[in-house]
């Protein structure tokens, strides 16, 4: 049984794509109100200012990550698309959340980390000597690739096969649409067949020659006695591509989206102080990362939000608007990379659950952006872009297929 997907899509109405990409009228007018908001449509429950969600999101005594109703809908309702509970991260909670954490926290380790790192720059100046010398889309040339390359290569996925990956990827986590539900889980059940049958024979092989890989080191991986079995690790390759590449191309593209039409000052001091980057990542992933938002159900009946939560009603906590909420940071509706608490959004979470990955998306978008910065002095923007016709609906909320740009070398 597939858990019911909440059309979230009803609560903010959007009218226009370019709207949810820059919400920002909406969290304004939504952090306005001093308690939780009831939508009736949904039948949630919508938190948005900076301590409510952050309450919601760690308090696991009274918000639970195990949902019957969620607003996350990923993975595909077969048996080769099938999260077993074993690997099942973020539908529990502790005590054995802590368990399943470990086990699959063994293949992202800061060591792990310092041995990526290379491996990160070697595929990101492959991407970026790629890029020729004309008017350049960044979406087709270096965003929506790099994730997904470095993920097949981080997982020892022979590289020939890197964009078969993305095939899949792209299909896997389609986003929820009413209208289309049936039609879009068929075509997902067909893409974690196919990534099943390709993936397996690989895991067999790496358990008996491991390598210098994450299919590998999960297959090493023990936690009080408990291992992966080989039917496990290949739906744990499932799970990291679906939290950790199309979240990474969303913080790549709409960084350079910021860099180009937020304020465009921002990339002449990246240029000259390529030293600023990762501060300026975390100020993106406050401020550019649009629509993330998460759900818990109630566990115990309280009022820690200010209103009567029953138990078994639904939460919705909308990050995007907490990350803008004034009570946390100063004029918060304007790009600041030198803001000295921007780390303290909450796009990755908080918590117990905050996102395992987060070291390395920000390892690689650091190492993206810095390469960049470096080789070209300018970037602009091309007179003929309308963004409502470059964005379309994705997991992450209105994400970009293109965003052509020109750029000057230094
Ligand atoms: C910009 C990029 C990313 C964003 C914004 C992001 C966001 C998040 C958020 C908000 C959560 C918390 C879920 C919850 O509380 O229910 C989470 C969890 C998680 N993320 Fe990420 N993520 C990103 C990249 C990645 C990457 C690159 C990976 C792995 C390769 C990854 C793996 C995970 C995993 C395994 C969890 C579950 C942790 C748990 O429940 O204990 N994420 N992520």
């Amino acid at each position: 049984m597939m858990t019911e997907v909440i059309a979230v899509k009803e609560i903010p109405q959007f009218k226009t794509r370019t709207e949810e990409f820059s919400p920002y009228d909406w969290c304004k007018k939504m952090l306005e109100n001093d308690s939780v908001i009831y939508h009736e449509g949904t039948d949630t429950w919508n938190a948005f200012k900076y301590d409510h969600v952050k309450l919601v999101l760690s308090d696991y005594k009274h918000f639970s990550s195990v949902r019957k109703r969620t607003t996350i809908s990923v993975g595909a309702d077969s048996k080769e698309g099938a999260i077993p509970d074993k690997i099942n991260l973020i539908g529990v909670d502790p005590p054995s959340h802590r368990k399943h954490r470990s086990l699959l926290a063994a293949a992202f380790t800061p060591r792990s980390l310092q041995n990526w790192e290379p491996r990160i720059q070697e595929i990101v100046n492959e991407l970026i000597e790629d890029i020729g010398d004309s008017e350049m889309d960044i979406v087709h040339s270096l965003t929506s690739p790099l994730p997904i390359i470095i993920m097949s290569d981080l997982l020892g996925v022979p590289s020939k096969d890197r964009l078969l990956f993305k095939k899949w990827v792209d299909i896997l986590f389609l986003p929820f649409e009413k209208e289309k539900e049936e039609e879009v889980n068929k075509k997902k059940q067909i893409a974690a067949k196919e990534y099943y049958e390709y993936i397996y024979p690989i895991v067999l092989e790496k358990r008996l020659n491991p390598a210098d890989d994450i299919i590998s080191d999960l297959l090493k991986a023990e936690v009080d006695g408990e291992t992966f079995t080989d039917d496990e690790v290949v739906r744990t390759t499932m799970l990291i591509l679906g939290a950790g590449v199309e979240t990474t191309s969303h913080l790549l593209a709409n960084s350079f989206y910021s860099l180009l039409y937020d304020d465009p000052t921002v990339y002449e001091e990246l240029h000259q102080n390529p030293e600023l980057v990762p501060q300026a990542v975390e100020e993106m992933l406050r401020y550019r990362f649009n629509l993330v938002k998460l759900d818990r159900t109630v566990k115990e009946d309280n009022n820690l939000l200010g209103v009567e939560l029953k138990k078994g009603d639904v939460v919705i906590v909308w990050m995007s608007a907490a990350n803008l909420d004034e009570a946390m940071f100063e004029d918060p509706f304007t790009v600041n990379i030198h803001r000295p608490n921007n780390k303290k959004h909450l796009t990755f979470g908080n918590g117990v659950h905050f996102c395992l990955g987060a070291p390395l998306a920000r390892l690689e978008a650091k190492i993206a952006l810095t390469t960049f910065v470096k080789k070209y002095a300018r970037i602009e923007p091309v007179e003929s872009f309308t963004l409502e016709d470059r964005l379309t609906d994705a997991a992450t909320g209105q994400a970009l297929m293109s965003l052509p740009m020109k750029r000057y070398k230094a």
